[in-house]
């Protein structure tokens, strides 16, 4: 491992140990009524997972010069809603995928009832953290609001939902580039971006760098997801913590199924350029922002 990726490595440790706190803090007791709800969230939100999103949330708040302890909260809504994004993502009636980071995913551990209901749970609690008068109380009542607002409209069927529908919608089934770009910028990338506009936001970013990160954020969203169909053929089971193969047996539009493996992976890379590029205006507060576009594209898992 180079230098560049042996410093984000430690940066990344010591985000991640942050932020694992931080959720175990926020999230409802696993002894609190109903306790099997309770533990079912926790399961999926504390079981690992490389908590990427907070992290560009947390690395773009600093970017701006803002404090990241001020957005640490709203990293944990983010994470929250992936975590209910990801177990219903598993559902039989969804992806019907048996491993997650590792892990029996949680309706083979909770049963599906009680899987569709944590995922719930931890979509509402998203809101009840990021509306919390004793949480953020340094940021202002109209960027709350806003942010409020914008997590909401990405998570929804304007969003990371309306992506998912369509990814349901077309399995199976030869499609274009447009929509599989929609499929992925919005089932993935709507979260990823708004991660990072919410950082800036309560980075107390300006226009211009507001709209900087935006770009930066819409092409590793995209990167990921492009990344994420690479690694479902390429990777390691073990250290993917999921099934492999599980796109093709699905007929799931993603990058390497439209286009190849070696034409999905060059258009990862273009991403990560246009990402790079975005953050031209910035100097070293950008540097996690660089270095976690490349690890998007680089990684294993
Ligand atoms: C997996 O997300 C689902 C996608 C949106 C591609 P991650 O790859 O971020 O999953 P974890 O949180 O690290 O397990
Ligand atoms: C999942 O995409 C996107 C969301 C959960 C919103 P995938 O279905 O490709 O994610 P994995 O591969 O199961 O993690
Ligand atoms: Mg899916
Ligand atoms: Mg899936
Ligand atoms: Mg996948």
């Amino acid at each position: 491992m180079d230098s560049d990726n042996w410093q984000l490595q430690a940066y990344l440790d010591h985000q991640l140990t942050q932020i694992e706190a931080a959720l175990n803090k926020y999230l409802p007791g696993s002894t609190t009524r109903p306790a099997r709800l309770h533990e079912a969230m926790r399961y999926s939100v504390l079981g690992g997972g490389k908590r990427i999103r907070p992290v560009m949330l947390l690395a773009a708040c600093e970017a701006v010069g803002g404090n990241m302890q001020e957005a640490m909260p709203a990293a944990c809504a983010v994470e929250m809603i992936h975590a209910y994004s990801l177990i219903h993502d598993d559902l039989p009636a969804m992806d019907n995928d048996d491993m997650r980071r590792g892990r029996p995913t949680n309706h083979k551990v909770f049963g599906e009832a009680t899987a569709i209901l944590a995922g719930d749970g931890l979509l509402t609690e998203a809101f009840i953290l990021l509306s919390r008068l004793d949480t953020m109380d340094t940021v202002p009542a109209n960027a709350r609001l806003e942010i409020v607002n914008l997590l909401a409209t990405h998570a929804g069927t304007r969003g990371m939902v309306g992506g998912q529908m369509v990814d349901m919608e077309v399995e199976g089934t030869a499609i274009d580039l447009p929509t599989l770009e929609y499929i992925h910028t919005h089932k993935t990338g709507a979260l990823i971006k708004v991660a990072v506009e919410i950082g800036a936001i309560i980075g107390g970013a300006t226009q211009q760098q507001r709209d900087a990160l935006q770009r930066y954020a819409a092409a590793t969203g995209l990167a990921f997801q492009i990344a994420d169909d690479i690694l479902d053929i390429i990777a390691a089971p073990a250290a993917l913590g999921k099934r492999i193969g599980s796109d093709q047996q699905r007929g799931k539009a993603t990058y390497p199924a439209l286009l190849g493996l070696s034409e999905a992976r060059r258009r990862a890379d273009e991403m990560n350029a246009i990402a790079i590029r975005a953050l031209d205006l910035f100097g070293n507060e950008a540097q996690p922002l660089r270095a976690i576009a490349r690890y998007i594209v680089d990684r294993s898992h």
